[in-house]
């Protein structure tokens, strides 16, 4: 698979995320790490990236899995010990069942698709949290616009999609009357903190 610039080498995706949360790229995991809970043992990441939450997990004594497309990232996840498999998402394949499952900073690739995806999630977990950005390059200029199409190229097509709070609020509100959940806006700043719990 060939991906965008920044999914080839873990380093250039940490400086790339650095500059673009202007060295608080590893706040929005503590974020989400703030909302598990005691009872929530299994933790399912989608899109994990470069192992920042897997590493949280693994402190906190927890099961952690991870699903993600970029080859380069799933290796090294393995490397480091942890029980990451190469998945392309957008297929909807069964997910591993968990207590919580999580996605950060990733749910824009799958804006074509989201009622598979949530249906999946809603299958697999009892809760869901997601940590989005709602600003972005890709709303900025057309030198940004082009640098974050190019660079964030996971599989073979640019996702030239991305979220802001409105549009991210208006998709959960019709997803969840369709796929049957209650949802919570945790917080917003850069990025847009969601807690999903299914409804029956
Ligand atoms: C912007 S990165 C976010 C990574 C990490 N969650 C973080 O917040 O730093 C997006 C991630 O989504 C993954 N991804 C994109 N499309 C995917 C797909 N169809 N299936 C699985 N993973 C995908 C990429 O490989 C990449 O790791």
């Amino acid at each position: 698979m060939s991906g965008g610039l920044i999914y080839r080498h873990v380093w250039c995706y940490r400086l790339v995320m650095s500059v673009l949360y202007r060295g608080r790229y590893r706040a929005r995991f503590d974020a989400v790490s703030a909302l598990l809970r005691e009872r929530d043992r299994s933790v399912l990441e989608l899109c994990f990236g470069d192992c920042a939450f897997a590493r949280k997990c693994r402190g906190s004594g927890r099961g952690w899995v991870g699903l993600d497309l970029c080859e380069h990232f799933v290796e090294r996840a393995c490397a480091l010990g942890f029980d990451a498999r190469q998945a392309d998402l957008a297929r909807f394949t069964d997910l591993p069942r968990c207590d919580v499952c999580v996605m950060m900073g990733s749910l824009y690739h799958f804006h074509a698709c989201l009622p598979e995806l949530f249906s999946c999630v809603k299958a697999a977990s009892a809760r869901f949290l997601i940590s989005e950005p709602v600003r972005n390059w890709a709303h900025g200029n057309r030198l940004q616009r082009y640098l974050s199409r190019k660079g964030t190229r996971a599989g073979e097509k640019e996702v030239p999609f991305r979220f802001d709070a409105a549009s991210l609020v208006a998709a959960l509100e019709i997803l969840s009357r369709r796929i049957g959940f209650d949802y919570r806006v945790v917080s917003v700043a850069r990025d847009m903190v969601v807690e999903v719990v299914w409804s029956k």
